[in-house]
């Protein structure tokens, strides 16, 4: 889950490289480095921290051609040494993906040599000065035999003006241009070039200014498909807003109305795809998972059809039971993590039916389905997901009411209520500044609903984890008795989220219960006699009144509010928060 670029052709690498790391900084921030071949040598820049680090160094390096790299680190620490590119001899590399096998072939092949890192990356740079005879392409083949595990690699060679890319189940894709081409592991560091080629794996490209050859794992030449690329670039912009998380929250209308239109054109596909559909498995990682949560109250509700939802990474190596017309529903912003793209061909070897529920149209995942529900939410660069999320919801809601046999048109209709509704929680962001006082402050907050309420409860301390960094945790609100209530006392926060009339007294009760307890409560509500009950006594949050199952699109908004304005109330950069990455390429 690191970003790699690539250049060759007749302008300065540096520069083009440079460019196209800031647009791949979701993939990872921990450090940057670049390594540009001038004259038939090599100069490397790399620094622990955010690509922005490396600007100060773009004039200074030379040469056409040049590979880089944005870190999130897996082995070893982030610091300058840990930093990509790597270089041994010749050659410098980056890399996206784990060496499973590195220790192992360190102790065979270097037993006595000092590495310069710790990570597992540098031991295909030390590979490929080893078995470089002054072939390439045979160094390349022969280092590619002996790696294990997952890898997209970029590799400059003093020797040859141009670059090369090795892959296996990491992404890897090149971009073609007049008299220079370009690589990536991601679409939109490519946005600029109208053709790029998906490479298979067990592909390796070889990169120079004036063409591209694609060999296959038995090093024979093969053709690969050119694609129109249908990225964009992703918009940096940030327009009157101080984070990107703030200005994707605002987003979130216009993602659930770009991903109910787009419903329309692929509710055929869909519908045909689902036709036997007899059981459900939902599976994703992170937000998307939670996605699936309250996909399963939708589908279960509209379709009366069985769905079990499995945390992918789980799900991958739980040898899964997949009967004769089940369906795997799998959901990921990125389409690229891996847990899911994993768990989603597993499910198509063992004979399930997969539909793609993301925002990624060439991506991973889409590849290796049946059919794909398109999350319209458009480019998202906080790592936190938010509009993604709801276009989600969206595309989600949708999809179970064509399983419940409803036409495409009446169910894009009854979301038309959503975006405006959204908009007015979003409006009303205000409402929650004293409740995210109580946050900043908290030991611990704990989010609880009951049923389609729970599945928000659980985003919602997902969010405020990932850029808060404060402990929190999402319950069922009926099983706060039965557990979280001993860590109830005056420094924890309890938010409860009550949009069911059906289930408001219930979970009314559970309020009651921490707040005898001395714990500190808070509501987020649109039922009327909660509101009144209380009034004066805890934060409430007030939201649009709605039908029951268009709540989680209201309810999300506010809890995603919330954890930005803990996040900043903590002095955390809600849109690069510490460890993480926005996609998870690796296991
Ligand atoms: C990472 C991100 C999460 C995201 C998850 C799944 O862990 O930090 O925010 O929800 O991956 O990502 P996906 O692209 O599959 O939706």
């Amino acid at each position: 889950m690191c970003g790699i670029v690539g250049y060759v052709g007749g302008r300065k690498a540096a520069g083009i490289i440079y460019g196209g790391l800031k647009q791949l900084e979701y993939r990872g921030y921990d450090s940057a480095g670049i390594a540009t071949l001038e004259d038939g040598k090599i100069s490397v820049v790399k620094r622990r921290g955010k690509v922005s680090v490396l600007q100060p160094y773009i004039g200074g390096l030379g040469g056409t051609a040049g590979i880089g790299h944005t870190r999130w680190a897996t082995h070893g620490g982030p610091s300058d040494e840990n930093a990509h590119p790597h270089s041994a001899g010749k050659f410098s590399i980056v890399h996206n993906g784990i060496i499973e096998n590195y220790s192992e072939l360190k102790e065979k092949y270097f037993p006595d040599t000092a590495f310069l890192s710790e990570t597992d990356s540098e031991i295909i740079a030390r590979l490929l000065d080893k078995f470089y005879d002054g072939d390439f392409l045979y160094a390349l083949k022969k280092v590619a035999d002996l790696l294990k595990g997952s890898y997209a690699a970029a590799v400059i060679c003093a020797d040859f003006q141009g670059l090369a890319l090795i892959k296996r189940n990491n992404p890897a894709i090149i971009g073609y241009g007049e008299g220079e081409n370009f690589a990536a592991s991601d679409a939109p560091a490519l946005s600029f070039c109208k053709q790029i080629t998906i490479l298979e794996d067990g592909d390796v490209a070889v990169l120079t200014a004036d063409g591209v050859s694609i060999f296959n794992e038995r090093l024979q030449g093969v053709i690969r498909e050119r694609i129109v690329n249908p990225a964009t670039p992703l918009s940096l912009e940030l327009g009157d807003c101080p984070h990107y998380m703030l200005k994707e929250i605002r987003e979130v209308p216009a993602s659930v109305e770009r991903t109910r239109t787009a419903y329309l054109s692929v509710e055929n596909k869909v519908g045909l795809t689902l036709a036997g559909a007899e059981r459900i498995i939902i599976t994703g990682c992170g937000t998307a998972y939670n996605s699936g949560i309250i996909a399963k109250r939708f589908i279960e509700t509209f379709a009366h059809m069985p769905v079990e939802t499995e945390i992918a990474g789980e799900f991958r190596y739980k040898n899964p039971i997949i009967t004769p017309n089940t369906v795997v529903v799998a959901i990921s912003q990125s389409g690229e993590t891996a847990d899911t793209v994993e768990a989603a061909k597993l499910a198509k070897r063992l004979g399930a039916v997969v539909v793609a529920v993301t925002n990624a149209p060439y991506s991973q995942l889409t590849r290796c389905a049946d059919a794909v529900v398109p999350v319209e939410a458009g480019s998202e660069i906080c790592v936190a997901a938010t509009k993604s999320y709801t276009g989600q919801l969206t595309a989600l809601y949708l999809m179970a009411k064509t399983l419940a046999g409803q036409g495409a048109a009446e169910a894009v209709k009854s979301l038309s209520a959503v975006a405006p509704l959204c908009e007015r929680v979003i409006a009303e962001g205000a409402d929650i500044d004293t409740l995210a006082d109580m946050c900043a402050r908290a030991s611990g907050v704990y989010f609880l609903g009951r049923d389609i309420d729970h599945g928000v409860a659980l985003e919602g301390s997902l969010k405020l984890k990932e850029i808060s960094y404060v402990p929190s945790e999402g319950y069922p609100a009926g099983e706060l008795k039965h557990g979280t209530l001993a860590l109830i006392d005056i420094r924890t926060v309890s938010v409860f989220l009550i949009t069911s009339p059906r289930l408001a007294e219930k979970s009314a009760n559970a309020v009651e219960q921490v707040l005898s307890r001395k714990g500190k409560a808070a509501v987020i509500t649109n039922v009327a006699a909660v509101r009144e009950r209380f009034a004066g006594r805890v934060p409430v949050i007030s939201i649009p009144e709605c039908d029951e199952y268009l709540s989680p699109f209201l309810t999300a908004a506010a809890v995603q509010l919330l954890a930005y304005k803990t996040a900043l109330l903590l002095d955390r950069d809600p849109d690069k928060p510490r460890n993480l990455a926005k996609s998870v390429t690796v296991e």
